[in-house]
């Protein structure tokens, strides 16, 4: 039997106009307020999100349930034209103006590729570090995203994201009764169909979707509350950058950000078949975690902290004595700026695109190095020559069961440059 769940999960993955009708035909249209007139009131930075979302009793930021990834590619070749210039900025104004600025209406940004700014005669601007991708580790060999633009729309409602899609994308006039101005129809689009994708946030989202996905064994093994396929909730606040430390300080793009957005496959038959629940904690986190009992379940007990700050200096002794090695407490090496605050800030979701079970890695960060520095920490190559027992991908951290597919780099810049911004 199909249930409402079973079409409003298919709903936002299928997209358009029957994946539209299919979720208004189970939970109807949103009641959902729309954005003010006046946009000066909304935040200038595109990545202003943690205000705006749910929290969990410990302060977590909890992400809109429902994400899509729009990677759109300009229809001209060479510079935009300011006649596109005006279109793409009327177009994203009319999508603040039909969506309040929250988890309920839409939180959204548009981030521009190093390959967008080649169109230009004149270099990004040396304030921004933000280079095309490139492989982040010796055994990856991912494909590039290297289209124009990226819009990142999400929102707990379901039909939100898939209107707002529609709207922008100039397949409706109109979103939750405001005309658009303008779309981005002409200017931009979906050159491919793998440009469009999808994900989720939320606890017990990924155990409801297993059944049926690769990647995931068929016994059905993902917890029913976890918020991911691996069985553990990330991204706790103390473990997390601030949206303040990860702004661009100074130059034309101040305010702005960089983001990275990774797509990985995950294939957990071994995470689950081989491995026992200590081994699990001791391979997501630290074997001092699974030693202590620090992670209880899917990890919610831990509260906004991971305490993987607690198992980084003898990280080396640890590997030696169990074998092992976290996947947090190997990244985290190079995740604190000298005055010891974080530098990643990581908004990823999972996926079932493709009918695999996949991560979308979206990761902000004032520039581009610190993501590449913490990525190069996380690959721990460093590690088999602490002990034989820790091979390249074998009990070192996660690496076994994660498969990088693509990188993407991106500017977002801030709200008032949003539109086919010029690179200086
Ligand atoms: C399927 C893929 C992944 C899963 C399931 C996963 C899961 C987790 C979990 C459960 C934690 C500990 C809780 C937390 O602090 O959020 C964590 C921490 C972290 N992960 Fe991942 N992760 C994945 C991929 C990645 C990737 C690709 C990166 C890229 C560099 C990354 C970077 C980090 C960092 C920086 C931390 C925080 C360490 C610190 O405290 O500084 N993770 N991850």
């Amino acid at each position: 039997m199909t249930t409402r769940r079973d079409v409003l999960k298919a709903a936002v993955a299928a997209g358009g106009a029957a994946g539209l009708s299919a979720c208004l035909d189970v939970s109807g249209e949103s009641d959902v307020p729309t954005g003010p007139d006046d946009l000066s009131t909304l935040p200038d930075r595109q990545y202003a999100w943690g205000e705006y979302v749910r929290h969990d009793d410990h302060g977590n930021e909890q992400l809109p349930r429902h994400q899509v990834l729009l990677y759109l590619t300009l229809e001209r070749d060479g510079e935009p034209t300011e006649d596109d210039r005006e279109r793409v900025a009327a177009a994203f104004d009319s999508l603040n103006r039909a969506y309040a600025w929250d988890h309920e209406g839409l939180l959204w940004s548009a981030a521009y590729s190093p390959a967008y700014f080649d169109r230009y005669d004149e270099p990004l601007h040396g304030s921004v570090d933000c280079p095309p991708p490139h492989a982040l580790s010796p055994f990856e060999e991912p494909e590039f995203d290297t289209q124009d633009l990226l819009v990142h729309l999400a929102s707990d409602n379901p039909d939100v994201v898939l209107r707002a899609e529609r709207a922008l994308l100039g397949e409706t006039g109109s979103a939750n009764g405001v005309e658009f101005a303008a779309s981005l129809d002409g200017v931009a689009s979906l050159a491919a169909d793998s440009d469009r994708r999808t994900g989720f946030v939320g606890r017990g989202m990924p155990a409801e979707r297993q059944g049926d996905l690769k990647g995931v064994p068929s016994d059905g093994p993902v917890p029913a509350e976890s918020p991911l396929f691996m069985g553990f909730t990330a991204g706790f606040a103390v473990n997390q950058a601030s949206e303040d430390s990860v702004a661009i300080r100074e130059g034309p793009f101040a305010g702005g950000t960089t983001k990275h957005v990774s797509n990985l496959r995950q294939r957990l038959e071994d995470w689950y078949g081989e491995q026992s629940f200590e081994e699990r904690v001791a391979e997501m986190f630290s074997p001092e975690h699974a030693e202590k009992g620090w992670v209880e379940g899917v990890g919610f007990n831990l509260g906004d902290d991971s305490r993987v700050d607690e198992t980084l200096d003898d990280i080396e002794a640890q590997a030696e004595e169990y074998g092992r090695v976290g996947h947090a407490q190997k990244a985290a090496r190079a995740n604190r700026d000298d005055d010891g605050n974080v530098r990643l800030l990581r908004r990823h979701f999972e996926s079932t695109d493709e009918g695999e079970a996949s991560l979308h890695f979206p990761s902000l960060q004032r520039g581009m190095t610190a993501f590449d520095e913490v990525r190069a920490a996380m690959n721990g190559t460093d590690m088999p020559a602490v002990t034989p027992a820790v091979r390249q991908r074998v009990n070192n951290g996660i690496l076994e069961y994660v498969f990088v597919e693509r990188r993407g780099n991106w500017l977002v810049p801030p709200r008032s440059k949003r539109a086919l911004p010029r690179p200086r």
